[in-house]
């Protein structure tokens, strides 16, 4: 029996039981999400912002409506600064191609950090290629910190745009968003936040964090898949072109050319995931009943045993901190002698599913020195049966492959 109280709310765990510890991958759905999908579609579904009847004013309040929750999430001022996108890589694309390949030129130097996701890494490389800016990369040390010195130097009066990452997904810990962002914006340079891994987790404020444009996405806070935002600083999105052209994102159209509509329609082209947000939405009002604290205190306890119980073999290495706290749920970690990929298998041929590989993050792999890890990361639905059979497993690893008896 579980003693974690949230368990029931989600019935993929009656449906398909394991223990799933993949959640910073992907979080898995309570009903309510679940739901909230099914009603849109079994009672609201035409096209919104399109038709005049009652069904597709009721399709397009509940989209718009689904945007003012995403704003105060995050402690934006408008819904108009709210962008829906499909995931995090879209949204940093969107920056990147609206704003950074409008606005950087060549002598402008854009900074970002070995740490990041490929999503916000890649778009940053093709921007610094089509405009000409200079790409710098932030180093942290082995437990993940950036010291002053490093931001003080690379920030400097030629950045035009930071690039970073509020929560590592490899290495849990919590970048120091706002100093970067302070020193970004004494040069007058745009800071992007990637939010995938800290929306869902921890109480975020984009105008605490100093953040021009956060991204996040859905799905890492048990909305559904496919629906992302982008919040963007309404003088920023105003002068910044369309990212993608097409249906509803005008005003009007000649054959000589096009005005656009205003903010956000401008960046949504063509039919939007109305039924996306509406569940998103629903999940957002899940966390908020259930509050932050209690979720940190859940993933805190259970990181915590996580690394009480993998301390007792040699063979086993975290990266980043040494301090659980200092995780976010977030734990990466190799075996002396065996491959990522086995460690994940052997665990699913038990039921216990984590995931191995370069975590979409290469150049941060290459600065750590391995080519890939395991990684268990955990959310409000985990409990302690979860952590003691995933250490369990992992501390078997070694004997079950005859490397130690
Ligand atoms: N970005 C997701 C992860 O880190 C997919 O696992």
């Amino acid at each position: 029996m579980t003693d974690n109280k949230y368990r029931a709310d989600f019935p993929i765990f009656e449906k398909h039981p394991c223990v799933y510890l993949d959640s910073a991958a992907t979080a898995q759905r309570p009903k309510c999400v679940i739901e909230a999908e099914k009603e849109f579609y079994e009672t609201m579904n035409a096209n919104p912002l399109r038709g005049l009847y009652d069904l597709s004013v009721k399709a397009t309040d509940a989209y718009e409506r689904s945007r003012e929750e995403a704003a105060s999430f995050i402690g934006a001022s408008s819904p108009d600064e709210i962008i829906f996108t499909r995931n995090t890589s879209e949204s940093l694309n969107l920056v990147a191609y609206s704003y950074a390949m409008d606005f950087l030129k060549p002598g402008d130097e854009i900074v970002t950090t070995v740490m990041e996701h490929h999503s916000n890494m890649l778009p940053w490389q093709m921007a610094a290629e089509k405009t000409g800016a200079k790409l710098l990369y932030l180093e942290p040390d082995e437990e993940g910190s950036f010291s002053d010195d490093e931001i003080m130097t690379k920030i400097n009066d030629r950045t035009g745009l930071v690039a970073i990452g509020h929560v590592s997904n490899v290495l849990g810990c919590v970048n120091p968003v706002r100093k970067i962002a302070d020193r970004a914006h004494r040069f007058g340079a745009v800071v992007v936040v990637d939010g995938a891994q800290s929306a869902p987790h921890m109480k975020v404020d984009i105008n605490e964090l100093g953040a021009d444009f956060f991204a996040f996405s859905g799905h890492k806070l048990m909305g559904p898949m496919g629906i992302g935002v982008l919040y963007g600083r309404r003088e920023l999105l105003e002068k910044m072109p369309p990212f993608l052209t097409g249906g509803e994102m005008i005003e009007n159209v000649t054959l000589k050319g096009v005005t656009y509509a205003q903010i956000p329609h401008k960046f949504e082209a063509g039919t939007v995931n109305a039924a996306g947000a509406y569940g998103l939405a629903a999940a957002i009002r899940y966390i908020k009943d259930i509050g932050f604290d209690e979720i940190r205190r859940t993933e805190d306890e259970l990181c915590e045993r996580i690394f009480e119980g993998l301390s007792k073999s040699p063979h086993i290495h975290i990266q980043g901190s040494k301090d659980p706290q200092k995780h976010n749920g977030i734990v990466s970690f190799t075996i002396d002698d065996v491959h990522p990929h086995d460690i994940a298998s052997i665990l699913d041929a038990d039921g216990v599913n984590i995931r191995a590989g370069h975590h979409c993050a290469q150049p941060l792999m290459d600065f750590l020195g391995v080519q890939s890890t395991a990684r268990a990361s955990i959310y409000l639905y985990n409990d302690e049966q979860d952590v003691a059979a995933f250490v369990e497993k992992t501390l078997n690893v070694r004997r079950w492959l005859g490397l130690e008896s």
